[in-house]
Formats: C-alpha cells, sequence, structure tokens
C-alpha cells in the first residue's frame, strides 16, 4: 500500500476536507494514474450526504469522484493496453467479473460483481473504494480508458460520467436525424446530453427552469429552448417527441414531459433525485408512451463515446476550480449555478 492525497467527507452534514488516504500496491494487471482532472458530479454530492440511503448508503469517510483523466505513472507486469506517460480515464466503475451475461454483452454497469469507483466494497483492501478526488487512483486496466489526445484534459474529465451516461441512452433509442429530442435540465449531465444530441443530427430541444441559459443552450447546439414553468410553451410541444432524456437532480414533474411524447415515444431517466417521483398512469397508456432508466454505460461504449469527442471536437463546458473550492462548487451545485461542469485541477492538491 502507499499513501495518496484526497478530500474525503466525514458525515453527511460535513464539508470535505484534506486527508491521506490508502491506495494499493499494483498488481500486474493495474494502471496507476496521476489524476490531473477530476469532475464533480451530482452524484458526489447525493452520495456525500447520504440522500440515497435507500439504496446505496454513503460509508463515511468517503472519498467522491468518478470522472477521472490523468496520466500513467506504472503499469503492472502483465499489462497490455498503458504505458506510462500515456493519457488514461476512468468513470463510475473499476471493476466486473469480466465473465457473466452482462459483462460479456459489454454491460459492465449491470454486472452483479460490479464495483463502483467510491463508496463500493473495496476486493483489495476492504473497506470501501475511494474516488477521484485524490493525486492518484490504481484501477484494472480492462476499466481504463483511452483518453482523446487532441481535448482540453479538463473538459475531457466529466465524459467519464456525464458524458457516456447522456451518450449511451440516445445510442440506445436511436437518436439520430430526423428525430425530435428533448434534453431536460441544463446541468453537467444536460448540456452533454445537448452536445450528443446535436452531434447525432436530432432536432434538439431544452427544457429548462433557468431563462438565463437560454441563450447557452443554442449555442451547445439546441434548435430550440422552453422555458419549463411556462405552460403554454410546454403546450405548443404536445405529442411531439420520439425520445426526451430527462438528466434533473431534483424532484420535478415528469408527467408533463410524458404528454410531450409521440405514440411510442420514450422518456429515459438518467437523472437520480433523491425522492420518489409521482407518475399519472395516463400519460403512458393513451400513446403507448414508455418511461426507462438508463445507467452510464459499458467499457467499450464509454471508449466508443471518447473516440466520438475526439472525432467531433466534443468535451465538457468547464469552471475549473481547485480543490479548495469544492466546498463553494456543492452549494452553487444545489442552486443549478455552473456552466456547466465543475472541473477540479488536481495540481491543487499539492499544497496540502
Ligand atoms: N443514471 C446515471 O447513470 C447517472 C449518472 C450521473 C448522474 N446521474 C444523476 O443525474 C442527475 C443530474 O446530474 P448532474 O451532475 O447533471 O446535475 P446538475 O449539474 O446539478 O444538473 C441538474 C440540472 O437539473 C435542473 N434542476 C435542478 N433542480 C431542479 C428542479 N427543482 N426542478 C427542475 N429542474 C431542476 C437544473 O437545470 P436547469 O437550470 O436547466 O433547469 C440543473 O442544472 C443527478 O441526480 C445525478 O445523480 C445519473
Ligand atoms: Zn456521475
Ligand atoms: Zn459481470
Amino acid at each position: 500500500m502507499y499513501n495518496a492525497k484526497a478530500y474525503s467527507v466525514a458525515s453527511a452534514t460535513s464539508p470535505l476536507v484534506s486527508t491521506t488516504i490508502a491506495r494499493r500496491n499494483l498488481t500486474e494487471q493495474d494502471v496507476q494514474i496521476e489524476i490531473l482532472f477530476c469532475g464533480i458530479c451530482h452524484s458526489d454530492l447525493h452520495q456525500a450526504r447520504n440522500e440515497w440511503s435507500g439504496v446505496m448508503p454513503t460509508v463515511y469517510p468517503c472519498v467522491p469522484g468518478h470522472e477521472i483523466v490523468g496520466r500513467v505513472t506504472k503499469v503492472g507486469s502483465a499489462v497490455t493496453k498503458f504505458k506510462p506517460g500515456d493519457l488514461a480515464g476512468v468513470g463510475c466503475m473499476v471493476d466486473a467479473d469480466h465473465t457473466c451475461p452482462e459483462c460479456q454483452a459489454g454491460q459492465e454497469q449491470f454486472c452483479q460483481n460490479m464495483t463502483l469507483t467510491y463508496n463500493f466494497p473495496d476486493k483489495h483492501l476492504g473497506g470501501v473504494t475511494y474516488g477521484g478526488y485524490s493525486d492518484s487512483v490504481v484501477v484494472d486496466e480492462r476499466m481504463v480508458l483511452r483518453a482523446p489526445s487532441n481535448l482540453n484534459l479538463a473538459g475531457v474529465a466529466p465524459l467519464h460520467c456525464a458524458g457516456i451516461t447522456t451518450y449511451s441512452p440516445m445510442r440506445h433509442w436511436g437518436v439520430t436525424k430526423g428525430k425530435k429530442v428533448g434534453v431536460v435540465g441544463l446541468g453537467g449531465l444536460g448540456h452533454m446530453g445537448v452536445k450528443f444530441a446535436h452531434a447525432l443530427g436530432a432536432h434538439t430541444v431544452v427544457f429548462t427552469t433557468s431563462p438565463g441559459k437560454k441563450d447557452d443552450a443554442h449555442r451547445l447546439g439546441a434548435d430550440e429552448v422552453v422555458l419549463s414553468r411556462n405552460a403554454d410553451e410546454m403546450a405548443r410541444h404536445a405529442g411531439s417527441f420520439d425520445f426526451i432524456l430527462d438528466a434533473v437532480a431534483a424532484n420535478h414533474d415528469i408527467n408533463a414531459y410524458i404528454n410531450l411524447l409521440r405514440r411510442d415515444g420514450n422518456i429515459t431517466l438518467v437523472g437520480a433525485p433523491e425522492k420518489p417521483l409521482a407518475l399519472a398512469a395516463f400519460g403512458l397508456i393513451m400513446a403507448r408512451r414508455s418511461l426507462s432508466g438508463s445507467c452510464i454505460g459499458g467499457i467499450a461504449e464509454t471508449q466508443e463515446m471518447l473516440d466520438f469527442c475526439g472525432k467531433h471536437n466534443i468535451t465538457s463546458d468547464v469552471e475549473v476550480i481547485p480543490i479548495q473550492k469544492v466546498n463553494e462548487a456543492y452549494e452553487r451545485l444545489l442552486k443549478a449555478d455552473v456552466k456547466y461542469r465543475f472541473s477540479i485541477d488536481m495540481a491543487s492538491l499539492k499544497s496540502e
């Protein structure tokens, strides 16, 4: 084992503070990465504050962070994909069994033996896994992604969660030219959803509660922007969408969006609010509409998404912050005040 610098949270009501954590020595399949940037996902906040206590209670101390990009510093003897000096990325998963039907299908995110990047039983060291708010991490090479070399690294980090979480359902539900696609909530996930829907050729409509984000939505690729609190604006789109991606982190009325779908249209939830959402059956029944969920994406698809971003010059719009501003960033996230992802410059951890 060796010591790594990190930021951790000690309880649901504590701020993140500087700490030291243990990382494992490399096994033959492992890659050690010096973390350069780590995005701040709203999931980090949900988890740090134990808002998902019913599904995945937080084990403290917790080190969040699953939008990691950095440079390989060491590799195990059996590693073939990476060498020291390479760019490398890690998302929400650090392990899977690679043998079950889900893994065989490239859907490691649904593997019963998958290990999440933080707050998950650590098979190597015991305790729980610690995430990317840290200066380094050790990960099995099969879960490590190749970062495109032509893109700004601070903006590449968030692709490892916000990117794949929006790309995967759009691919699954056939978002392409000729389709009308909605994205609800212009935050970290939502702004990536807009970029992908636009790049895939769909007619892209953003639903936002923030009038001040209208111009940005157009700049990010939206063809139309709807202020979701304006009932008239909403009504104009009734029964017209093929697909809607809902990336809202808090309680809201999903029925209003279900009614905007055409026959057989689908709305997919990727946002994971703390409390259950109310569902009116008739919205689904009357036009054979469907409601589904989606969880990040598999490793191969994450690589496909990164390569797509490299080709189309897509990164996350980031506000780069030092780790010392992480608590302030969480408060701003709660106010939907981020354009559009915080990316922590891990060099700032050196002064701790
Ligand atoms: N399924 C998955 O695999 C997965 C992966 C990552 C994250 N998530 C979840 O996805 C959600 C979004 O994450 P994020 O990092 O994108 O969060 P975020 O950056 O905070 O963005 C959420 C956006 O939702 C909108 N919003 C916030 N409060 C609202 C309210 N009360 N009513 C209506 N709209 C509201 C805001 O957009 P406007 O200002 O435009 O209204 C806000 O910017 C979180 O719950 C997160 O845990 C799921
Ligand atoms: Zn995330
Ligand atoms: Zn598996």
